[in-house]
């Protein structure tokens, strides 16, 4: 009895050892480690890098490795007659995307990308990846979305991911510094904000919920609190549209300020925009220069030539923005051969033409009322006008920002909600804002994907956000 249960606790030893031995990591570096973005702080010295293999070439007994590890590419060369035959087996051994940890000598070399290289002394397979499926060749789209938890590893998605996290920290480094506190919104809300044809109901205990469209109202209650606030989230619409400009699930910021009226809102718009607009270019040069790069490996020179002239364009998005009003804005359509006529609202075609005619943002003001969400302030001299805003990028990316003051008085936001048919009961919350300290008050809300596909010139939303909700895209 006893013998059997020492049988059996050798036996669980053995197999607890060899799983140990199965998930340690090769050997202790002998080398400092080093991210590939310091590797100017070790020229002439050795240093280990941990990553993974981008891609590899050979030519005889030299091996031209190049590595990544988040923080950018670097290529590794190995040569044959330099490196005990394991170390040089590995590196014939190793595919694409297999996971590595390189010992090597670093030398400046301004032709390598990156502008380092390193000499191999050392190659270790951390785990050997099976037939990577994306490899250089051109693949569909279709494809790439299946594949889009492995495409992120590609050096445009990294990249557009690096710009997309950049945009985030200016949006908030901006409103911080004007005195902005961030409130974050419900996503479950018991109501439409913007409209209910394009609502997602949950089901909350039986009883339908949506996920909200916008943070706008509950931000509205949140500045009566703080004066100035954002929230910055996830928002959704089931939009049955398949367009590039659109997702089922978006990141927004909405801002919202106490005593601002409509003036004061279209300059801190341009503010706010021209400050992430200059902040990105300074912070992601590298990450605008792999977009380039990468057109140019996929031997599109034009599109690549494209790129470097709508960055140099885009130094020049600076504050103040043109201003078009609405009526305007129909004339120009209708000069331009558009069929537009007063009182339609202006779509995705329309926002292309009038946007086109400028080298930054423009905003298309004082829309009519009746094309317009319910909470919208009108204008003093024309009530049949809202006082809003959309702010429209050029290059056919459209409408990056809709901003407007509300409605501070309670009745008219009470006939609103009724033209609206908007349920009274469930606003009523949104009707104490009105009953108790009421105050004139503006905000907007700009779609991060939109400000990002302008931006990185993306030809589709799908690629600036991590995993993309979209009428016909759920996976992964
Ligand atoms: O113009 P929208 O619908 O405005 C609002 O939701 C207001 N409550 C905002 C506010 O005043 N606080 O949406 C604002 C922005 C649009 O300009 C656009 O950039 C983005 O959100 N957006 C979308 N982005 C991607 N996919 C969609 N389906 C989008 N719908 C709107
Ligand atoms: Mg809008």
């Amino acid at each position: 009895m006893d013998e059997q249960k020492d049988q059996h606790e050798i036996e669980m030893t053995r197999i607890a050892d060899a799983q140990v031995a199965k998930v340690r990591l090769p050997a202790a570096p002998t080398a400092p480690t080093s991210s590939i973005a310091d590797l100017g702080q070790h020229v002439g010295a050795e240093v280990t890098l941990r990553g993974w293999l981008y891609n590899k070439r050979g030519k005889g007994k030299l091996t031209f490795l190049i590595v990544r590890d988040g923080s950018g590419l670097a290529q590794a060369v190995a040569y044959k007659p330099d490196l005990p035959e394991e170390v040089w087996a590995a590196t014939e051994q190793a595919s694409d995307e297999t996971s590595i940890i390189v010992r090597g000598l670093v030398k400046e070399d301004s032709r390598a990308v990156g502008g380092y290289e390193l000499a191999v002394k050392d190659f270790q397979i951390v785990q050997q990846a099976a037939d990577y499926p994306i490899s250089a060749k051109k693949h569909s789209v279709a494809f790439l979305m299946d594949e889009r938890h492995l495409w992120l590893r590609s050096r445009r998605q990294r990249a557009l991911l690096r710009v997309r996290a950049t945009v985030e920290w200016a949006i908030q480094d901006f409103l911080n510094g004007q005195g902005y506190t961030r409130v974050d919104s419900p996503i479950i809300t018991p109501t439409a904000a913007e409209g209910s044809g394009n609502l997602f109901t949950v089901d909350y205990f039986g009883a339908p919920a949506y996920l909200a469209q916008t943070g706008q109202l509950y931000i509205e209650a949140a500045m009566m609190s703080l004066g100035k606030v954002y929230s910055f989230g996830p928002t959704f619409r089931a939009e049955k549209s398949k367009t590039r400009r659109h997702l089922a699930e978006f990141w927004m910021v909405e801002p919202e300020a106490a005593y601002m009226e409509f003036d004061q809102l279209l300059e801190l718009e341009e503010n706010f925009v021209s400050y992430v607009v200059q902040t990105t270019l300074d912070k992601c040069e590298a990450e605008l220069d792999a977009l380039v790069q990468v057109a140019k490996l996929d031997e599109d020179a034009a599109q690549a030539e494209r790129l470097e002239q709508h960055f140099a364009v885009l130094r020049n998005v600076k504050a103040p923005f043109p201003r078009l009003a609405y009526d305007e804005a129909i004339k120009v359509l209708q000069a331009a051969g558009n069929p537009a006529i007063w009182g339609d609202d202006i779509g995705g075609d329309e926002e292309t033409i009038l946007a086109s005619q400028y080298d930054r943002p423009v905003f298309v003001t004082r829309y009519p009322a009746s094309i317009k969400a319910f909470y919208m302030q009108p204008d003093p001299d024309r009530p049949e006008l809202a006082l809003a805003a959309d702010l429209l990028a050029p290059e056919g990316y459209g409408e990056i920002i809709g901003g407007s003051q509300r409605i501070h008085d309670f009745d008219l936001l009470l006939q609103r909600m009724a033209e609206h048919k908007l349920p009274r009961e469930a606003y009523e919350w949104y009707l104490d804002l009105r009953r108790y300290g009421s105050v004139p008050h503006s905000g907007f809300g700009m779609g991060l994907e939109r400000c990002v596909a302008w931006i990185t010139q993306a030809p589709h939303l799908r690629e600036t956000i991590p995993f993309p909700r979209m009428m016909e895209r759920m996976y992964p």
